[in-house]
């Protein structure tokens, strides 16, 4: 049977890509969908999904949505695979050649959807699928929207790497060369180094299969109707509008955490939206309670980042030689190697355990916003960049791989509300920067985070930026759905 659009209500579907970062803000989206009376079908990897069973408060969260379904994929990976850490360009890579025939059948058979709503009228799909999502969707006529979890200011980069590579700026030819300005990506010609380029593209063979993903997927995103970005204009606005040029139709509708939250401020059935996918511990939240204002320097490296053991003695050691108070996210998987190796060294543990509390996963929204916290030591993964944006925190930036390396450029020489030091793990400099941000520029990066984060509310507010795209997006899924 071949799909026929339907005159029920609309069904949206939601397809993202399997990791906590992008579940997260996709979530938060359906979420604000589903708010607004539209039918939703979430569909998940079986392997997050599994996850996210784990976790009642989610399921019965989402069960109070009328027509709000989940509903599971194969990754085409096999059971034992570890799909964390370095592998998720594995998962990347394998959907994008192994779910293409199951999605379409899917979609044909209307299983992604219910009695009132039995077949999907809009599909909003990671842009890393992009590419056979939207070979799909106009094959059966479905208006597909490709939503980027990254900052605009990656998106763009990536829209430009061709031009880049037709520059010769690519490859780069080793570590001497990492410091030279990039010409081709416009608007980024005074402070965007090779070293700040997507880290695929440290690649030393154009052809690389994570690079070839990373900016192949992106250029599909022409192709789709629209594209929903997680960031707002005042942040962003001058870098949306170059990729206004290649896509016009953007709805630039974050920090969508925020977002949910004001529109969910009236709404009883649901008082909060956490999605993690990891067990949260909540015990630093009465440690923080305890602590003087602004004096916490908050340290996590998201879901996926590895680093060695040496990594982690360095800024081990800058971290206690700063004699900063701080609150440490170690997840299990943090530090590369089993035992003893990964572990924080004991006698670093005991010269620090009265300044410092360490947790496996912390609930970062709420850690981020609390008055004690005046610093983040970040990998610079964009939800994190937009969760510090929002809550007037400075960070410093240790970006770990793929957008974030971008991301933690801009925070330091675009935004100006924070300091990177990629590529640089020692424990002088970690000591230094904790000084510079805490102590001696700590008013200069508490005033610039202030302003962006009340830009940042402002945006989410009735009559802002973000406020206004986010109507736009539902009026225009329910025209073409009907
Ligand atoms: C991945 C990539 O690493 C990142 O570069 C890309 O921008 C999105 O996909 P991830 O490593 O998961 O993201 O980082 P990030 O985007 O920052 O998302 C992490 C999420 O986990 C945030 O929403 C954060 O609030 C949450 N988190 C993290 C917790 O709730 N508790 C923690 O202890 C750590």
């Amino acid at each position: 049977m071949e799909h026929q659009v339907s005159h029920r209500l609309p069904r949206v579907l939601i397809f993202p890509l399997p990791a906590q970062g992008p579940v997260n803000s996709m979530l938060k989206l359906a979420e604000l969908l589903a708010l607004q009376g539209l039918h939703v079908t979430f569909l998940n990897t079986q392997f997050t999904h599994n996850r996210l069973l784990l976790h009642a408060d989610i399921q019965a969260r989402f069960a109070t949505y009328p027509g709000f379904l989940f509903k599971t994929i194969s990754d085409g990976l096999p059971d034992d695979h570890p799909r964390s850490g370095d592998t998720v360009m594995e998962v990347i890579r394998s959907i994008n050649t192994e779910s293409k025939s199951v999605f379409r059948h899917m979609l044909v058979s209307d299983e992604l959807g219910s009695e009132n709503s039995p077949s999907v009228t809009c599909i909003i799909v990671d842009g890393i699928f992009g590419g056979f999502a939207t070979d799909i969707a106009n094959e059966l006529h479905i208006p597909i929207i490709h939503f980027r979890t990254l900052g605009a200011c990656c998106i763009w980069v990536n829209l430009c790497i061709p031009k880049v590579i037709e520059g010769r700026e690519l490859p780069i030819r080793g570590e001497e060369d990492m410091d030279r300005l990039i010409r081709n990506v416009p608007g980024t010609e005074r402070f965007l180094r090779c070293r700040d380029l997507p880290s695929f593209c440290r690649a030393r063979n154009l052809t690389d299969p994570d690079l070839q993903v990373f900016v192949q997927q992106t250029l599909h995103s022409p192709r789709a109707q629209a594209i929903i970005l997680n960031t707002f204009e005042d942040l962003e606005g001058p870098i949306i509008s170059h990729i206004r040029t290649l896509c016009p139709n953007i709805y630039s509708i974050g920090p969508l955490h925020m977002h949910l939250k004001l529109r969910l401020a009236n709404n009883e059935a649901s008082s909060q939206s956490s999605n993690n996918l990891f067990e949260v511990d909540r015990s630093c939240i009465a440690w923080l309670d305890a602590q003087p204002p602004k004096s916490i320097i908050y340290i996590s490296f998201g879901s996926f980042t590895v680093m060695t053991r040496n990594q982690l003695i360095e800024f081990w050691y800058g971290l206690v030689n700063s004699n900063a108070r701080f609150l440490w996210v170690a997840r299990l998987d943090l530090v590369a190697g089993d035992g003893e190796e990964a572990q924080i060294p004991l006698e670093l543990l005991e010269e620090s355990r009265e300044r410092g509390f360490i947790v496996g996963w912390a609930p970062q929204e709420e850690v981020l916003a609390h008055p004690a916290v005046g610093g983040f030591l970040t990998h610079s993964g964009w939800n994190s960049t937009l969760e510090s944006i929002v809550a007037g925190v400075p960070m410093i930036c240790w970006p770990y791989f793929a957008d974030q390396q971008v991301n933690s450029r801009f925070v330091s020489e675009v935004w100006k509300i924070g300091i990177d030091i990629k590529d640089v793990c020692d424990r002088k400099i970690v000591e230094k920067m904790l000084n510079d941000l805490m102590v001696e520029r700590k008013e200069e990066f508490s005033k610039a985070a202030d302003e962006i984060s009340r830009l940042a509310r402002q945006s989410v507010n009735e009559g802002g930026s973000s406020y206004y795209n986010l109507d736009r997006l539902i009026e225009d899924i329910r025209l073409t759905s009907s």
